[in-house]
């Protein structure tokens, strides 16, 4: 009965059933293999910054990889790294060691898994452009995905509800240390300045609608910014951002995304498709 309100950076969220910590990909393969044959509904948990989970309480199993005890490699200029581990991390490792490639994934507050499956991106750049493989464990059995077979687009992979990411190789290239920790540190400063960091959220809300539109100065350009139900409020300093207080509900938070769909629907005849995941 863990509530997911402590493990989620929004900070909302009902109790779930359980919260399991598999430590080594075996195990996790055969916990997914267990539930599925228990008809349980599982889901896999990353470091919830991308996750909004309603009210509950939630009749299922989150599983969380942040104890598996896979070491990261470096072979060359390929890493191969497992899903719980932090991907701000990996990058600041990744520059350390003269490998190039994934500078602009230093902001992103996520786990490597939870990169993976949606696409993480920003400032131009996206996991899916350095993904060599990924490991899955998948219908009782773990595979290695090769890239090739896996289509993957903005904010967008293939992987199912049925699949849970547990690691990836990534292809890197030659780089110089210092010139990637100096753009690192400009996209982190770029990220202070231009997003609510220090607020309770879930990252952008909302996906971009296309090419050259930004959903963040939409709901701007609507006049929306520091609109409020409950505990949530859309940010005064990025309006893709919903906030939360320390007692908002995930209904709060469910009726402001209804409040902006509709808006921007009316108004500029778009429809805003979720960012984050929702666990209902
Ligand atoms: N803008 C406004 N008002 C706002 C927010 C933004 O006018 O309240 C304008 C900005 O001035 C800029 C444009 O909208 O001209 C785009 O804004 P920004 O540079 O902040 O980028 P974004 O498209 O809103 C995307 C990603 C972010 C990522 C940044 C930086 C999506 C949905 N969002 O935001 O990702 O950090 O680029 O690369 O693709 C996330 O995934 O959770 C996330 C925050």
């Amino acid at each position: 009965h863990q509530p997911m309100r402590h493990l989620t950076s929004l900070r909302t969220g009902g109790e779930i059933a359980c919260v399991a910590f598999p430590d080594t990909p075996e195990k996790a393969a055969a916990l997914v293999a267990r539930l599925e044959e228990h008809g349980l509904r599982w889901s896999p948990l990353g470091y919830g910054t991308n996750l909004l989970v309603a009210d509950g309480p939630l009749d299922r199993v989150a599983i969380s990889l942040r104890q598996l005890k896979t070491p990261v490699r470096f072979e060359g200029c390929q890493v191969k790294v497992p899903a719980g581990y932090s991907l701000p991390r990996l990058v600041n490792q990744c520059a350390d060691r003269g490998l190039s490639g994934i500078e602009g994934l230093a902001p992103i507050p996520g786990s490597v898994g939870g990169a993976v499956k949606m696409n993480a991106g920003s400032h131009g750049y996206e996991i899916a452009d350095v993904i060599v493989s990924v490991d899955v464990a998948r219908e009782r059995r773990i595979v290695t995905l090769p890239r090739e077979t896996l289509d993957f687009a903005y904010r967008h992979s293939p992987f199912t509800e049925r699949d849970l990411i547990l690691g990836t190789t990534l292809q890197l290239r030659p780089g110089n240390p210092e010139a990637s920790r100096a753009e690192i540190a400009e996209y982190r400063r770029h990220r202070a300045a231009t997003q609510p960091v220090r607020d309770n959220s879930a990252g952008c809300i909302f996906k971009n609608p296309g090419p050259g539109l930004a959903t963040g100065r939409i709901i701007d350009e609507l006049g929306m910014k520091g609109e409020t139900i409950g505990g949530a409020t859309i940010s005064p300093v990025h309006a893709n951002f919903i906030v939360t207080n320390g007692s908002a509900r995930a209904a709060d938070v469910f009726a402001l995304i209804e409040r902006i769909r509709s808006r921007v629907r009316e108004a500029r005849g778009i429809e805003l498709d979720m960012e984050v995941e929702v666990w209902e």
